[in-house]
């Protein structure tokens, strides 16, 4: 891939791995602080309010992301890709954003009809619902269900970009690097092969 090559911006990286980074810690948090006990009380529910917290974040973030996607298309997958595959990570990206959106808000539907307030930051958010069991479970369902689509979708896409990494040489990962990894992987694309030993 040469410099001049079409590849993500600056701000499209800079929010991909900074959502990447979170989601990863969110899930993991998501459930770890189940294990926590109820008894004595304010643990779990600092645990749970941390939870929320990040969780608005990314879906604040996914809002800025979306809409700098919409402004800034991405590069096309090179022509060089499968047609399949180039089809199968469209498919992947759009079910990675559609996760992204669902869950958190999935996780606050079925927080405010909980009966307890949302706390954000430490902020208590308006309290607009109710205590409904049924719609805080039909919540928790899909906010469960969806963790499962959304670590299916990363667990395709990460193995996907390994297998590429390791078939170009770092090209397509160098897409989502800053600059200088797009440097290194044009003059590891572009240095011609050492006589064998
Ligand atoms: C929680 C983890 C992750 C999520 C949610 C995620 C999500 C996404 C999404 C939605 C896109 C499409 C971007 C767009 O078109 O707007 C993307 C692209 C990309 N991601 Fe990730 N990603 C994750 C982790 C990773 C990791 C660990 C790697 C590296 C091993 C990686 C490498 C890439 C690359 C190289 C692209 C660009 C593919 C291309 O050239 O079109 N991602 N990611
Ligand atoms: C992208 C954002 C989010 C991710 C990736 C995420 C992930 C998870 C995961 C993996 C679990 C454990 C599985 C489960 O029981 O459902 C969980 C549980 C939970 N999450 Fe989230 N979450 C996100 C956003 C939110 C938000 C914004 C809220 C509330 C404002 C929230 C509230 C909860 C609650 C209350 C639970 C405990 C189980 C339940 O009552 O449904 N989550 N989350």
């Amino acid at each position: 891939m040469s410099p001049s090559e079409p590849r993500y911006t600056r701000t499209a990286i800079a929010l991909h791995w900074i959502v990447a980074a979170l989601v990863l810690a969110q899930v993991a948090w998501g459930w770890l602080m189940q294990e926590i006990p109820k008894q004595p009380p304010g643990l779990r529910a600092d645990a749970f309010n941390v939870h929320k917290s990040i969780g608005a974040t990314i879906f604040a973030l996914m809002l800025v992301r979306l809409g700098w996607r919409l402004v800034h298309r991405p590069p096309p997958l090179p022509e060089t890709l499968p047609r399949w595959q180039r089809r199968a990570a469209r498919i992947n990206h759009l079910l990675l954003y559609a996760a992204l959106f669902t869950m958190p808000i999935a996780g606050y539907l079925g927080s405010v009809f909980s009966g307890y307030p949302v706390k954000l930051y430490g902020f208590v958010m308006p309290a607009w619902g109710w205590r409904d069991e049924a719609i805080k479970n039909a919540m928790s369902l899909v906010h469960l269900v969806t963790s499962f689509v959304l670590v299916t979708a990363i667990g395709v896409h990460v193995a996907a970009v390994v297998r590429h990494t390791l078939g170009d040489r770092g090209a397509l990962l160098a897409r989502m690097l800053a600059r200088r990894g797009e440097r290194d992987a044009h003059d590891r694309l572009s240095r011609r092969p050492t006589r064998a030993a």
